[in-house]
């Protein structure tokens, strides 16, 4: 049997989060003139395009602030994504740093974004560190502020999930995606497998 190529699979684990992520945000995130995003332990920032997008149909300017422990990695989503969205969605710039998310009270100049965003959070690797990121994100925000998650596993979802309401947030939706791609590096793995937004 032939094997999907990589890049087509990846292709269609945005277009689903697209759809979910929408259908997430749609009933909370308000239309403004400017909104800005901070997308927490991001990698290379996969779904930038996919966020800036969603930001593009609420919003006439926005910004995308990416942060990341691993340089390798924000060094690609930065040749990757400033070019990208000058080209493609002009009025939306973006910005990759190194950093650690449980150190973002360092980090006056990130502001209070509308959003703070963790794609496949990775909670039950480091429970210490992740509630940081957690309490840090939420810090950052104000009375309309959400913090949307994703994760691989139900289990770690759970946790997450409990941890962040061990915080103060409050979840006001959550999708559980039914066509999840399921990848084999672990059981019970796969991509956006749950979605959740919370308020504070
Ligand atoms: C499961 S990966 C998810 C990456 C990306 N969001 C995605 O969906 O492909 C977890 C990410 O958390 C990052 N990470 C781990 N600890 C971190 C920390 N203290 N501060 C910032 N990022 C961290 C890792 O480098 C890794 O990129």
């Amino acid at each position: 049997m032939a094997h999907t190529p990589f890049s087509e699979l990846l292709q269609g684990d945005l277009q689903t989060l697209e759809a979910n992520l929408r259908d997430l945000l749609d009933p909370h995130l308000s239309e403004k003139e400017h909104l800005s995003l901070l997308n927490l332990a991001c990698g290379r920032g996969d779904e930038t395009g996919v966020l800036a997008k969603l930001l593009a149909e609420k919003s006439k300017s926005a910004h995308l602030q990416g942060l990341d422990i691993r340089a390798a990695e924000i060094d690609q989503a930065n040749s990757r994504w400033k070019k990208e969205l000058a080209e493609k969605e002009g009025n939306i710039s973006t910005d990759f740093i190194t950093h650690r998310g449980d150190r973002l009270r360092d980090l006056a100049e990130i502001g209070t974004p509308d959003i703070a965003f963790l794609r496949h959070q990775n909670y039950w690797n480091d429970k210490p560190v992740w509630t940081q990121i957690f309490d840090q994100a939420l810090e950052r925000l104000d009375d309309d502020g959400l913090l949307v998650i994703t994760s691989y596993f139900d289990q770690e979802h759970e946790l997450a999930t409990a941890a962040l309401e061990k915080l103060g947030a409050i979840q006001v939706g959550s999708i559980i995606n039914p066509n999840s791609r399921t990848l084999s590096d672990a059981p019970g793995k796969s991509v956006d497998k749950h979605l959740a937004i919370f308020r504070k």
